[in-house]
């Protein structure tokens, strides 16, 4: 299920050096800014990037987002966005300046504490002067008002992302670095914030973000402002607006009150039911689909309370407040994606592909990854709920499956073995197959070490120790360690995960 198989590989290839080549133009190499105070005692200027292995210039150093609160107007008729950003941040060193990540768009204002601030624009940097230094550990609050015509990003890979135009609208998709596309923040997965994303659009046409609808309120001219609320810690890659003409469903599943709470024990409600909140006492689920996509995705979509509930007693409690899904069009987006609460996919899913952006949910959007290289971690288990579901529905189990791959998998996916999950060779590599089959097979290798019972509890475990947070590979092997105190990993670390080339036969 890699991302790239579903890429034409001459694309990707050609793409590739065209992303290496603005890379260049984007100076991407500059060193990272002073930190903190310089020798003199002068307030320092943040990073220009976390310094992620594979992204180095995705999000900014000095600072930690708490909230954005975004106001979007958008048009779909030439493609003209309309944006006012306010992002809540605490200060982790003295600032003359900081960087927020924005690729295209124009800048018109933007202010810190209420006070015009100065701003420059390098590449993806949005280079903010606040008329004041920040001081450490201060709470401050920069609001940014741009507008144009959001762009597409294309990735190392050759695929799409950043702001796609649909036949009726525009669906954003922001991993690895799409996000940036469309509001001003600090696009990394170590930095997650709560969100309000409110979205105004012509009469007719809907606008589905993250989170819960809050409000909708039409005004006098018709255009309609649809305001999603998302309190749960969230990943900028995760965030996601869909415009278009959608045929709405919205239940609940009884039982589950979100965050915190038990299980889902119950099916939907039903379509047409009214909305459901936390409140109520169930989990709200909002489904929006694109009418060309409706007859397709009925029976599928059908089952998400039952994939929801497999889930849940796999995975432990639901770790978000609503759930749902957006089925935009086939041509709409080469790939599925995870956004949070609510994935999208291109045209009805199929079953696995339902699981697997379900697992999700608690791999890589509550338990985030720590860098781009740590992708394996929510590829991986996704990956193998997906090989769990079909065990668990009376096809093959995953030792089959797991089998069939050792013996056969170069049949299927001839880069199966070209480098291990948890070191792709480049940016352009972290979805390819390794990333997500090899990286289901290390899960794999633990649950055959550990037994049923014990695996099951470090899933679980491992999804409640992380929750709404992020982690990193180390954490993972360090926790599976801890859990199963008595077995031997150093092979499965060694050769499985961080080792080139096809590991011995286990
Ligand atoms: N995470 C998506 C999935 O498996 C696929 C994907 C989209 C992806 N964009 C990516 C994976 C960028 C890695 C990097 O459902
Ligand atoms: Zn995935």
């Amino acid at each position: 299920m890699s991302r790239s198989a579903r890429l034409v590989p001459a694309v990707a290839a050609v793409t590739l050096l065209l992303a290496l080549t603005a890379c260049d133009d984007d100076g991407a190499q500059d060193t990272p800014g002073a930190r903190g105070r310089d020798a003199a005692g002068a307030a320092g200027v943040g990073a220009e990037g976390v310094g992620d292995p594979y992204f180095p210039e995705a999000g900014n150093g000095g600072y930690d987002v708490s909230h954005y609160g975004l106001a979007l107007a958008y048009t779909p008729d030439g493609n003209r966005l309309t944006g006012t950003a306010v992002v809540t941040a605490r200060a982790t060193e003295d600032l003359a300046a900081f960087d927020l990540d924005l690729a295209g768009m124009t800048v018109e204002e933007v202010t810190v504490a209420g006070d015009r601030a100065g701003f420059r624009r390098d590449g993806q940097e949005l280079i903010v002067s606040p008329p004041v230094a920040l001081s450490e550990g201060e709470t401050f609050e920069v609001r940014v008002r741009y507008s144009g015509s959001p762009r597409t990003i294309t990735d190392p890979d050759g695929s799409k992302e950043g702001w796609l135009r649909t036949a009726d609208g525009a669906l954003a998709l922001g991993e690895p670095t799409g996000s940036m596309a469309w509001f001003p923040g600090n696009h990394h997965p170590s930095d997650k914030a709560a969100y309000d994303i409110a979205v105004t659009v012509p009469k007719g046409l809907t606008a589905v973000s993250n989170g819960e609808l809050r409000r909708t309120t039409t005004a006098a001219d018709g255009r309609t402002t649809f305001a999603w609320h998302t309190a749960e810690p969230m990943a900028s890659y995760l965030a996601t607006v869909a415009i278009g003409r959608y045929t709405v469903t919205r239940s609940t599943l009884p039982g589950s009150t979100g965050p915190g709470s038990g299980s889902a024990t119950g099916s939907a409600t039903g379509s047409g039911s009214r909305s459901g909140s936390a409140a109520e006492g169930g989990l709200p689920v909002y489904v929006a689909v694109d009418p060309s996509q409706v007859a397709a995705s009925r029976t599928v979509l059908a089952r998400l309370p039952e994939v929801m509930e497999w889930a849940e007693y796999n995975f432990g409690p639901y770790p978000f407040s609503s759930a749902g899904a957006i089925v935009d069009r086939p041509e709409d987006a080469e790939y599925a994606l995870e956004t949070q609460n609510r994935p999208v996919y291109p045209g009805a899913p199929d079953l696995v592909t339902l699981v697997h952006e379900t697992a999700h949910q608690w791999f890589g959007d509550s338990v985030t990854p720590r860098t781009w290289q740590d992708m394996w971690l929510n590829e991986g288990l996704a990956t193998y709920a997906e090989w769990l579901w079909t065990e668990d529905e009376g096809g093959a189990t995953a030792e089959e499956t797991f089998t069939r791959l050792y013996d056969h998998g170069e049949d299927e996916y001839e880069d199966l073995w070209a480098f291990p999950p948890a070191k792709p060779t480049s940016a352009a590599h972290i979805s390819d197959t390794p990333v997500y089959v090899r990286g289901a097979m290390v899960i794999h290798r633990i649950r055959r070490t550990v037994g049923d019972d014990a695996f099951y509890d470090i899933v679980q475990g491992w999804a409640a120790a992380h929750r709404h947070a992020g982690a990193g590979t180390d954490d993972f092997t360090a926790y599976v360690e801890k859990r199963a105190p008595d077995e031997d990993f150093d092979e499965i670390w060694a050769d499985w995960l961080y080792g080139e080339g096809k590991p011995a036969r286990p």
